[in-house]
């Protein structure tokens, strides 16, 4: 079975977390593909999906929600897991996951929805989104938890697994 692995990023935060998520399932499974949404044209062949998108003003951005809507038939027809990563800080905030998402996880009967906190960097944002983060007065910082987001990556992978058992040794 293969795997993919695909989400939006705008400064390369969460572009890093897919491949992390990636990386990790290959540990438990032998076919695992990591994409960005704009190159993924069609699920053929994919018995699973990781999706996920960084979080802007409250909303996935768009190669993500498209993706999600364009495929939205051939998701339905395999185990779906989506991410969301955004939230910066100590604690990471906002805490609320995207209104959008609730409504993507019914609309792809998702497994789980798990949102991951995010890196934000002044220096790699133009005008307009530096004085959006100050407006919000959002903390620069790298927040992202790796062990955490590993972990999920591993669950899934254990899930998967169990659920296609290589036929190795057998
Ligand atoms: C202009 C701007 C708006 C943002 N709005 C949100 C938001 O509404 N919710 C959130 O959780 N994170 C928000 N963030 C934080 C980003 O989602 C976070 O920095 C993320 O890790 C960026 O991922 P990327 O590097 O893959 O684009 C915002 C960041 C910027 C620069």
């Amino acid at each position: 079975m293969r795997v993919l692995v695909t989400a939006a990023s705008r400064h390369g935060a969460t572009t890093e977390i897919a491949d992390a998520i990636g990386r990790t399932l290959r540990e438990s499974l032998p076919a695992v593909d990591v994409r960005d949404p704009e190159a993924v044209t069609a699920l053929d062949g994919y018995g699973a999906v990781v999706l996920g998108s960084a979080v802007y003003m409250g909303r996935w951005l768009e190669p993500a929600r498209q993706l999600a809507e364009r495929r939205r038939a051939d998701l339905l027809l395999v185990p779906v897991w989506l991410f969301s990563s955004g939230p910066v800080g100590d604690p990471p905030l906002p805490a609320e996951e995207p209104p959008e998402v609730a409504d993507l996880v019914r609309e792809v009967e998702a497994r789980e929805h798990r949102v991951f906190a995010g890196r934000l960097e002044r220096r790699r944002l133009g005008l307009t989104e530096r004085l959006m983060v100050s407006a919000l007065r959002a903390p620069d910082g790298d927040f992202r938890d790796w062990p955490q987001i590993e972990e999920w990556a591993r669950a899934i992978g254990t899930d998967l697994a169990s659920r296609h058992p290589t036929r190795a040794g057998h």
